[in-house]
């Protein structure tokens, strides 16, 4: 019995030291960079994605170990021009996506973000782009809509000079994502948050969502997960978005929205792609997710940056700019402004939304990534905030914002090489179009009426980046700002 108990020590003993020998000293990744630790383990990565930091800790490794680091035994992390054109847009849609991707399937189904291989997401993909298109978004009835809840927000503005003195863009600018992306889905069964109070606490249950270690336990270990939940959720809420089901469920079951929207186009796919009512909602409260978050702190960041009095001349400059338009508020105009351009750009290359990994697979025979042979079935991935700032040579100065520097001709295609804010190649943000028309429409709004300025009771560590799931967002959950009236307003 002893003998037989020593035996299967020396067993496991012997496969985890050979397990370890062969991570640690024989791996065609012990070539690349990075901690010793991260040869044999995980853990603190993973402890810095529990903590909501992943991103700056990643970002650490690079700027010590350069843009190719090992971050744990089987995965590496990459910040290259040519990383992101092999792992992203290889093939079209570059690798297939990790299992980390199960954590956002909608009532049990995969949607057009998360299927897997490129074959599932192609048949998705063809279905819906031609509403994300620009010239769908531009075309009017689209745009009224983004042009009237940007007058919603600007009447926020107004009631916070005449009332409390300052506006939380936190919760109002995810009110205004929240009404615009539900306009492109649904019009005219979107949603009025701006407005209404019962919408609002549908966009407050979706952005203050406070599941991240729930989830992380899932993806990390099922089993555990699926055994434990209920103790779990006593110490870590898991993700429970009741109204936001509901308004979905309800709303997408609708067969007559407006001819532009993202609905429409799903009722009318017909055979071979019959989509089941459950896949319609499923891809719908996707779209909303992915549309409320994303746009909302992009431009929340982006705000908050331009009301601090280090960057008032470039708030001086956007402003006369979008003076000069005939129309500031209202068309297509915006499309053609090009230092609004730039302080979009800037902003999405300083704060973008989802500045985190985007993991996946390296596929069967493996691939050279970045001078580096990496086999198959290792986790890769860029991170945008990394690939933004981690080339001095193309954004010197990385981490100051400084729009002006999208303006020099001299480097705009290396620039352009390493935006990253919405990916790139086949799986890059479908919704792009739609975000960046929101976000310029907002700005014109916002800065042709408004001085900004940050409230005095903002304290600046409240607006560091705390990392979700997937995307960032501002730690304090909050975001005072004062709106001063400006008087040479061309359309008053
Ligand atoms: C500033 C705003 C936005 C940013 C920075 C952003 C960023 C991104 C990024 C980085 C991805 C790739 C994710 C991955 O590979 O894991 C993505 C995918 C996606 N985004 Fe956005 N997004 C924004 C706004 C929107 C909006 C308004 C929508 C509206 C529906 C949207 C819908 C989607 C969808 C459906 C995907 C999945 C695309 C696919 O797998 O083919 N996004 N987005």
């Amino acid at each position: 019995m002893m003998f037989s108990l020593t035996l299967l020590l020396l067993i496991l003993i012997a496969i985890l030291a050979d397990r370890l020998l062969r991570q640690s000293l024989l791996s065609p990744l012990t070539k690349v960079p990075g901690p010793w630790y991260a040869r044999f383990t995980s853990l603190v990565l993973k402890w810095n994605e529990l903590t909501a930091n992943r991103t700056r800790y990643i970002h650490g490794l690079h700027r010590r170990y350069g843009p190719a680091v090992r971050i744990a035994p089987t995965e590496l992390a990459f910040a290259s021009a040519a990383a992101v054109k092999e792992v992203y847009c290889s093939g079209g849609s570059g690798y297939d996506k990790t299992e980390f991707y199960d954590l956002f399937t909608v009532y049990g189904r995969r949607t057009m973000f998360t299927t897997l291989n490129k074959g599932d997401h192609a048949k998705r993909k063809r279905i819906l782009a031609d509403r994300y298109a620009n010239s769908n978004i531009v075309r009017q009835p689209s745009l009224d809509g983004i042009t009237e809840r940007a007058a919603n927000f600007v009447a926020r503005c107004d009631e916070s000079v005449t009332g409390s003195g300052s506006l939380d863009i936190f919760v109002y600018l995810h009110s205004y994502a929240f009404d615009c992306v539900t306009h492109h889905l649904f019009h005219p069964y979107g949603a009025n948050s701006l407005q209404s109070k019962q919408d609002e606490e549908i966009m407050r249950e979706v952005t203050f969502d406070d599941s991240l270690q729930n989830r992380l336990v899932q993806y990390y270990s099922p089993t555990l997960h699926s055994l434990f939940g209920t103790l779990l959720s006593a110490f870590a809420k898991p993700r429970e978005t009741p109204l936001a089901d509901e308004f979905v469920l309800e709303t997408s079951a609708r067969t007559d929205t407006a001819a532009f929207t993202v609905l429409n186009r799903l009722n009318e796919a017909g055979p071979p792609a019959d989509m089941e009512p459950i896949d319609i909602a499923a891809e719908c409260l996707d779209h909303m997710a992915a549309g409320i978050d994303t746009t909302g702190d992009a431009l929340c960041f982006l705000m908050w940056e331009l009301s601090q009095p280090r960057s008032l001349r470039y708030q001086t400059r956007l402003r006369e700019e979008v003076l000069m338009m005939a129309n500031p508020t209202g068309g297509a105009g915006f499309d053609k402004l090009a230092y609004l351009d730039a302080v979009v750009m800037e902003g999405l290359r300083c704060f973008p939304a989802i500045p985190m990994s985007l993991p996946r697979y390296v596929p069967r025979g493996g691939r050279d990534i970045d001078g580096y042979f990496v086999p198959e079935g290792t986790v890769v991935s860029c991170q945008a905030y990394s690939v933004q700032r981690i080339d001095e040579g193309v954004f010197p100065d990385p981490d100051t914002f400084n729009p002006d520097r999208w303006l020099d001709p001299k480097g705009d295609a290396e620039r352009k090489r390493l935006f990253f804010a919405f990916a790139n190649g086949g799986r890059g943000c479908v919704g792009k179009h739609l975000a960046l028309a929101e976000m310029k429409m907002l700005l014109c709004a916002v800065y042709s009426r408004f001085e900004t300025r940050p409230d005095e009771s903002m304290a600046p560590e409240e607006m560091e980046m705390s990392d979700q799931l997937i995307s960032s967002r501002p730690l304090g959950q909050r975001c005072l700002l004062r709106f001063l009236p400006v008087g040479c307003h061309r359309g008053e």
